[in-house]
């Protein structure tokens, strides 16, 4: 694929045809099940980061409302997709979220399945008059392929490939390789909200100015260009290495963009007064320490150097990325409650450069600044892929959990979203021109429920 060269509208060209949707579609049962029927039976889905079935035996699950599919690497190497559904009584099957497996047992009546969902054992098959035809009682099959790092599944194979759905948007993400990320962290959230509202958040930085007063210090989210593509799929790309031009451009270096200059050995002292300069003076001296590493940065544009550039993949999938990191957050419907939905959040990090990066990068650590700016050094000798951290919003509204300032702020908010929508008083949104990812992504929706139903 080529190296990337977005062409960005600014937000302020034409307008976008604006339909102010009514809310029945984040509030009714009617909604969930055609989704249920024509969304996510129809669309490719991303179920994974492929390095968690990057070895045979490796696997993990991937739950979309109702259905439960197992992704899993064979003993033969190849990579299959099953509904996670014993074919004797339809028990679940495998409940860890992710682990090695050499055959699936079913815990109820112990029938045993390969990896490649053959049915290899059921005790007592003799007493079975019917007989136990294994050629009608393996695990039903889900269509599975792997691209960019991840795992995609459709469970009703349709006539798109999955090339053709990724085409528009292969060639901005492909030089990141997060197929050469490593896991570093894997968190779900279970919220009281639609699982549409969270796509909605992600869809727009209209909200940024006021639920996230630390943006401003770093970013520019007040003229984010963004594009719209085929298929659902949208981008916005934010300048770093900046301040917010809705706000005043401070005499000095904010705090923020004092600890990136320090990251690269730059004195903030240096940027009094030309605050302005920052991101490109960041942009010259991440690629020649990258250069200086060895590392393949030739494909990437300075811009790419200092900004965060985020990939909405429809339909449920937000990715945001730099050189150095990604994090891949999903938000998934809860069967058929319409004010229920799961945000999943994995984190992956770049590891390459030298010790010293390293250390630099550990003094970053814990700041937004830290996640989105630094070289990370080699993979630590003593990584181990983290686990599944469960939660609820209410412990992020607590404070016992926490997923960066950032997201906590959306997720604190999202579920009064979702009480206001119930309101008599509240029938359908009012979007600006800001907001036209929000109805790109609206519109690919009913395009997909028109024609998958
Ligand atoms: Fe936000």
């Amino acid at each position: 694929m080529a190296t990337a060269s977005p062409q960005p509208h600014a937000p302020d060209t034409a307008p976008i045809p604006i339909s102010n949707f009514t809310k029945d579609r984040y509030l009714t049962r009617e909604w969930i099940e055609r989704e249920r029927a024509a969304l996510w039976s129809h669309t490719w889905l991303v179920a994974g980061v492929a390095a968690d079935v990057a070895a045979t035996g490796q696997y993990f699950t991937f739950d979309i409302g109702a259905e439960s599919v197992l992704i899993a690497r064979g003993m033969d190497g190849t990579l299959r997709a099953m509904h996670n559904a014993c074919t004797h009584r339809g028990t679940r099957l495998v409940t860890e979220p992710l682990g090695m497996l050499r055959k699936v047992v079913c815990p109820y009546h112990a029938w045993a399945y390969g990896l490649d969902g053959a049915l290899q054992g059921v005790p007592g098959a003799a007493r079975f008059s019917n007989g136990v035809p294994k050629d009608k009682l393996a695990l039903e099959a889900v269509e599975v392929e792997e691209a960019l790092g991840m795992v995609f599944v459709r469970l009703t194979p349709g006539d798109l490939t999955l090339t053709e759905f990724l085409a528009p948007i292969h060639g901005l993400i492909d030089p990141y390789r997060i197929e050469a990320m490593t896991v570093t962290g894997d968190q779900t959230v279970s919220h009281t909200c639609n699982w549409k509202a969270i796509l909605d958040n992600f869809a727009e930085l209209y909200h940024v100015p006021f639920i996230h007063p630390l943006h401003r210090r770093m970013f520019e989210c007040a003229n984010a260009p963004f594009e719209l593509f085929d298929h659902g799929h949208t981008a916005v790309y934010v300048e770093g290495g900046t301040t917010d031009s809705g706000f005043p451009v401070p005499d000095a270096p904010t705090d923020l963009l004092a600890m990136q200059l320090q990251a690269f050995g730059l004195d903030p002292a240096d940027y009094q007064g030309r605050v302005a300069d920052i991101r490109t003076a960041l942009q010259r001296a991440k690629r020649a320490a990258a250069k200086e590493q060895g590392l393949a940065y030739a494909g990437f544009s300075d811009a790419q150097l200092s900004d965060v550039w985020q990939f909405n993949l429809f339909p449920n999938v937000i990715l945001s990325i730099t050189p150095e990191s990604a994090w891949l957050m999903r938000s998934r419907p809860d069967g058929a409650d319409p004010a229920k939905s799961h945000f999943d959040m994995i984190t992956l990090v770049q590891f390459h450069g030298t010790e010293e990066d390293a250390a630099k990068a550990k003094a970053a650590d814990g700041t937004e600044a830290g996640t989105h700016f630094r070289l990370n050094g080699p993979r630590p000798a003593d990584y181990q892929r983290p686990p599944r951290d469960s939660f609820t919003h209410e412990d992020i509204i607590a404070g016992r959990k926490t997923m960066t300032v950032t997201i906590d702020e959306d997720i604190s908010l999202l579920a009064r979203v979702q009480q206001g929508m119930a309101s008599s008083g509240f029938q359908s949104v009012w979007l600006s021109d800001e907001e036209a990812r929000v109805q790109h992504f609206h519109d690919a929706l009913d395009a997909a429920l028109a024609e998958g139903s």
